[in-house]
């Protein structure tokens, strides 16, 4: 697909990940609806960067955990920018917890927000969007293949998001493409230093963590290659292959 002059909604595209997205999608030409939950000075100021790459871009909020909030969102994003041809899922909550510790609280938190939302995201999308084109791209992480032990509800909530990405692929072809893109470490989660993740990256095959312009890269890959769908792309300097 040619992206540029296309509207894609990224969720969680405030700061952080979900920005290096968002900015992405701009550089290419793309306009973006810049959604966030609490973050809205962030979400503000990449709205700024946007527009000054010269695209169309407006900040929507949502609390994503909610489920009337996903269809409602993309009302607001149609109605202001136009259908959106592409959407990013990349909001997520990423709360430590074990199979003896994790409450219901942790349990929904992670179903609802890393999953649940995607999901509703697609199927407003793909009501919209069909006969196509549409893409899809949801945010997972190496860990979804990774049996670890520490953030049991949020793992389960990506391995769920790569059989929604490999089921939403099947009934939305051809018009729609869903595809996958499983990051490594790219930062510190919040709260925690670059040690951390020098620590964590010690234990990939590549020793280092996943760049922006590499982020940026990979998501313009997913987005432009038609022949594409149902794929897992992981971005992750080996990680997957250590602890899978
Ligand atoms: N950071 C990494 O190294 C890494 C590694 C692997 C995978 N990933 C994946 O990449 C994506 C982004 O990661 P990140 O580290 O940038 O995330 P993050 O800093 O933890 O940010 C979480 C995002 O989710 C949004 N969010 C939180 N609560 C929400 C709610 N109730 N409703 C809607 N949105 C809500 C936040 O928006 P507000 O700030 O506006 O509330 C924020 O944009 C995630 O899917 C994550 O799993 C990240």
């Amino acid at each position: 697909m040619d992206l540029r002059g296309h509207t894609a909604l990224v969720t969680g595209a405030a700061h952080r990940v979900g920005r290096m997205l968002a900015l992405a999608l701009g550089r290419a030409g793309v306009h973006v609806a810049v959604h966030y939950a609490h973050s809205a000075q962030a979400a503000r100021e990449t709205v700024a960067q946007l527009q000054a790459l010269g695209v169309r871009a407006a900040a929507f909020q949502a609390d994503l955990t909610q489920p009337a909030a996903a269809p409602r969102l993309f009302a607001q994003v149609q109605e202001r920018l136009g259908t959106p041809r592409i959407l990013v899922n990349a909001a997520a909550a990423f709360v430590p917890g074990r199979v003896l510790d994790t409450d219901l609280a942790n349990w929904n938190l992670h179903l609802d927000l890393n999953l649940r939302a995607p999901f509703l995201l697609t199927q407003a999308f793909a009501r919209a969007a069909l006969p196509g084109p549409g893409k899809v791209v949801n945010i997972t992480d190496w860990r979804a293949v990774y049996p670890g032990r520490k953030y049991l509800a949020y793992t389960i909530s990506k391995a769920g998001l790569i059989t929604l990405t490999h089921m939403a692929a099947r009934e939305l072809a051809p018009g729609i493409q869903v595809n996958a893109l499983a990051l490594g470490a790219v930062l510190p989660p919040p709260g925690h230093d670059e040690a951390y993740l020098q620590r964590l990256v010690q234990r990939t095959p590549g020793r280092r963590a996943i760049r922006e312009d590499e982020i940026a890269d990979a998501l313009l890959f997913l987005l432009r290659n038609d022949a594409l769908t149902g794929e897992v792309l992981f971005l992750d300097a080996g990680a997957h292959l250590v602890h899978g």
